[in-house]
């Protein structure tokens, strides 16, 4: 189901809802192990989820349960359900020998380990005994190597890991069947209570039930073979090689660490070497790695090249293979995770980019879930919905993370040319799950580099960095987002929009958007949009400006115009969004005669050439009325599937004459000749934006790349920033929801281009204004739904960061109030003396 929409808004259940991004942000890192390099626990040796004594058998619970795979969520899974259940008859058949698996190192975070203490102990303390543990990231271009401390990683060799478990396994009675396929899936379900479907990202099982599944399988362009060095390396490292192909990056980390005593050059066959060992991986895009021949080259072949490529970071060592192939990623979504009595576990359900280090991580998890929802539901109907449910929102959440970190190593090639620290710290940042905050506690050094270079004055948050565009210098990079109120009478701003644009910029911002304001009466959404279309609106605007001016200067406004094109002649938001008024609707125009919604809104007349002129020059006569208005900063809204939005995408432009058909230029001309005659008119020293949709989230529609296009296209023109929105140009559109969702095509066009950029959407958190500028992905933050919530958002930001500094200034009247306020109350009495240590000798 759609969820509701504002005419020119996200949904109310979008991204960036506190829970989710709550839950996020609390997740310092995925790799983040600080916590378990204390020490291997003592205690007893028992379940998370312990039977009790006195438990009568459930006649549901699964008996005999049948496991395809041994990889490390099967083995795991399996292991549990014996611990919880020795009665269970369980067997995990492996289609390979015990010894001859695939891959190198696996990283575990502390998250998933602590879960692992409480459920097997045994299992912790064997690869508490296994673990390489270390701390730093070195990031490695043209030819500095920046550290980053701190961070708290631990990994082992996947084959130790296995040995591990299938130790575990036999200890417990779980039966092993190694070298032998599973039996089909059918058969499975009908002899046994469970089958556990582990068996990977290729997963048989699955695809038997793909009616019921619903996989959908994401192939990406990057290419990458897992390689492996006898050597330990001793940091996290990533390399950089640009190369004549194009670039390619080498992922590095240590999995075993050289054994004491003389070494030979490598330990004996299925060993780990005593030199140590690291797990290797080397990735590009598809077109780097087909210029380089690398297409064309085997195992051992791929292998030395590699090894030359990156020969500094190895020191001039071998790489070596095992089974092993250049890939292309392949993201795993599925639609259900159970079907009968047959469940997906691990890769078979899921996978997330090996950039940051999950899969294992998920797969384990998986198995402590599901053995914990059996045991805690009386049938398994029950703990498999129960197993989903628990399991889902975190593998969403990964996905997404990971998601944006596979996105930055495939775009790497943009970020190139950033300085090094900010390089640095843009990779680090890149999943979002790190944090400027998360970073600063890490190593508060590297963060002061990165901070000092982008031009922060002592003690001052990137967020108050001042910056210029064109003739205004904004005080600090917080925008309040154009968010229309639905407010006005005849196009009329009244006290309404005094009140609620005086408060955010009495709020601190440093500049305030005001809604879409319309350049006709028939260019309005709703009858309640405001305009410019009269004289009496300029006045009406010249209050609000004129107030901003006084009471908050330093704080700038800006107006968005704009024309509602087919999406015009609805009712106001909370009576019926994009819904036709009751009576009294206008006439609608467009590029092309396409409704919103067929059946529902008016079809909108095609413009002719007439139309084409009288509109432009409408929005040339409202920006001279926005210029008298007093308003410091103009944007020109081409988003969202209004009037030129509508002209930018092919979806919705469907003209055949110099304004449309199938190329962009021809979909940008009638945009940039009504952005041409508004800057004319428009003060040259007054800066002008413009938003655009940077995808519609549909298939045929704008994508990333056109965005570049659009945006280049603006720039050339005179634009000083791009304003990047996405969406809400077609209503059956499937946006990928999350925090910060829309950045990344932020990022994407001031890297491309290097033209300044506002990044809008599910950014709710001073720390990803902060993160997200340090990284070079916006120039400035827009926040909407977070400046309704709280009018004084940039105040607040600045309270909790303890800046007191002149970009964030407290309005006299408020400064009273320019603290925190103490959270809860006690009225008993403080702690007097604090009685430690041995008495003090008496003199
Ligand atoms: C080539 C490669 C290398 C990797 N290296 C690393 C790494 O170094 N570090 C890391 O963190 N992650 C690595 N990963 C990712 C990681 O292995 C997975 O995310 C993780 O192992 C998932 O665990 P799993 O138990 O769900 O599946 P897997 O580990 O994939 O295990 C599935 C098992 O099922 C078996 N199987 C499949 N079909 C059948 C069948 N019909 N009958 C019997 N057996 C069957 C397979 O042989 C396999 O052993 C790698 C992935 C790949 C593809
Ligand atoms: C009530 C409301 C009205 C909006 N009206 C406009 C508008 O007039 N023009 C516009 O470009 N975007 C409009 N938007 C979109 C916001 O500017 C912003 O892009 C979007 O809400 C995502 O940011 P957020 O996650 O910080 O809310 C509106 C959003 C809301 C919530």
């Amino acid at each position: 189901m759609t969820p509701p929409r504002t005419p020119d808004a996200p949904s109310a259940t979008a991204p960036g809802t506190p829970p989710s991004v709550a839950s996020v942000a609390s997740v310092a890192s995925v790799a983040s192990v600080a916590s378990v390099a204390s020490g291997v626990p003592g205690g007893q040796d028992t379940p998370s989820v312990t039977p009790s004594p006195d438990r009568t058998p459930r006649p549901n619970a699964p008996l005999s349960v049948a496991v395809v795979g041994g990889g490390p969520g099967g083995l795991y899974a399996a292991a549990l359900l014996k611990r919880l259940d020795p009665a269970r008859d369980i067997t995990v058949w492996e289609r390979n020998a015990p010894d001859d698996t695939f891959g190198f190192g696996v990283v575990l975070s502390d998250e998933t380990l602590g879960g692992i203490e409480h459920a097997d102990p045994t299992v912790y303390r064997a690869l508490q005994r296994a673990f390489v543990r270390w701390d730093d990231i070195d990031i490695v271009r043209r030819g500095h190597t920046l550290t980053s401390g701190g961070h708290g990683f631990a990994a082992l060799g996947r084959r130790t890991l296995l040995r591990i478990l299938h130790d575990r396994c036999e200890e417990l009675g779980v039966r092993l069947h190694f070298r032998t396929p599973a039996p089909p899936a059918a058969e499975l379900a009908g002899d046994h209570d469970l089958v556990i479907a582990a068996d990977g990202i290729n997963s048989t099982t699955r695809n038997a039930h793909a009616d019921v599944f619903h996989p959908r399988v994401t192939t990406h362009r990057c290419r990458y073979i897992w390689l492996a060095a006898d050597f330990a390396f001793d940091a996290f490292r990533f390399d950089i090689a640009e190369t004549e192909h194009g670039v390619m990056q080498l992922h590095g980390y240590p999995f075993e660490r050289p054994a004491p005593g003389p070494h030979p050059q490598s330990g004996p066959p299925g060993e780990p070497p005593a030199t140590g060992a690291s797990t290797v991986i080397v990735e590009m895009r598809e077109e780097v790695w087909r210029a380089a021949g690398l297409d064309e080259c085997d195992e051992q072949q791929s292998a030395e090249r590699c090894a030359k490529i990156f020969a500094e970071a190895l020191g001039g060592r071998p790489l070596r293979g095992n089974n092993s192939a250049w890939t292309a990623f392949r993201t795993v979504v599925n639609e259900r995770w159970s079907h009968g009595n047959t469940v997906l576990l691990g890769d078979a359900a899921h996978t997330a980019h090996f950039s940051i280090g999950s899969g294992t991580k998920l797969a384990v998890e998986d198995a402590l879930a599901l053995a914990a929802c059996i045991e805690e539901h009386p049938s398994l109907p029950d703990a498999l919905t129960a197993y989903e449910a628990e399991r889902r929102p975190v593998v969403e959440s990964t996905q997404r993370a990971a998601a944006a970190s596979l996105r930055w190593f495939e775009d790497l090639h943009t970020y190139l040319d950033q300085p090094p620290h900010q390089f640095a710290f843009n990779l680090l940042t890149r999943s979002r799950r790190v944090t400027h905050d998360n970073l600063r506690l890490r190593d508060p050094a590297f963060t002061r580099t990165v901070e000092d270079d982008f031009g922060c004055p002592p003690g001052t948050p990137p967020m108050f960095t001042p910056l210029r565009l064109g003739g205004l210098t904004l005080r600090n990079r917080v925008v309040v987002s154009p968010m229309d109120m639905y407010s006005a009478t005849d196009g009329n701003p009244g006290d309404f929009h005094l009140v609620h644009l005086g408060a955010r910029a009495l709020g601190g911002a440093g500049l305030v958007m005001t809604e879409m304001v319309c350049v006709s009466a028939e260019g309005r959404i709703t009858p309640g949009c405001t305009g410019l279309y009269t004289d009496a609106h300029t006045t009406a605007w010249r209050r609000v400006t004129d107030f901003v001016h006084e009471q908050a200067p330093g704080t700038a406004i800006g107006v968005q115009l704009g024309h509602s094109g087919r999406k015009g002649s609805t009712r106001l938001m909370w009576e019926g969004i994009d819904q036709p008024l009751p009576d009294g609707n206008w006439p609608l125009v467009a590029a092309s005669p396409l409704p919103y919604r067929p059946g529902v809104n008016q079809t909108p007349h095609q413009l002719d050439r007439a139309g084409l002129a009288l509109v432009r020059d409408q929005f040339a006569a409202a920006a001279r009325r926005a210029a008298d208005s007093g308003f410091d900063l103009l944007e020109l809204h081409c988003a969202h599937g209004y009037l030129l939005s509508g002209f930018l995408s092919p979806l919705t432009n469907h003209r055949t004459d110099a304004y449309g058909g199938g190329s962009l230029a021809n979909r940008l001309r009638y945009p940039l000749e009504v952005f041409d005659a508004v800057r004319d008119i428009w003060p040259g020293d007054r800066p002008m934006t413009v938003r655009i949709s940077a995808t519609d989230w549909a298939a045929g529609g704008t994508t990333a790349d056109d965005a570049v296009e659009i945006a280049r296209a603006f720039a050339a023109r005179g634009a000083d920033a791009i304003d990047v929105s996405t969406g809400q140009v077609v209503p059956d559109e499937r946006p990928e929801y999350g925090r910060s969702y829309q950045t990344p095509y932020a990022d994407r066009i001031r890297n491309a281009l290097r033209v300044p950029v506002i990044a809008v959407g599910a950014i709710s958190s001073w720390d990803d204004v902060n993160s997200l500028l340090l990284a070079g992905r916006t120039d400035l933050c827009a926040l909407a739904r977070p400046h309704l919530y709280d009018p004084h958002w940039t105040l607040h930001a600045a309270a909790e960061q303890n800046y007191t500094g002149p970009a964030a200034p407290w309005p006299a009247p408020y400064r009273a109030g320019s603290r925190t306020p103490p959270t809860g109350r006690t009225d008993a009495p403080r702690p007097r003396l604090t009685l430690t240590g041995k008495p003090k000798p008496k003199p």
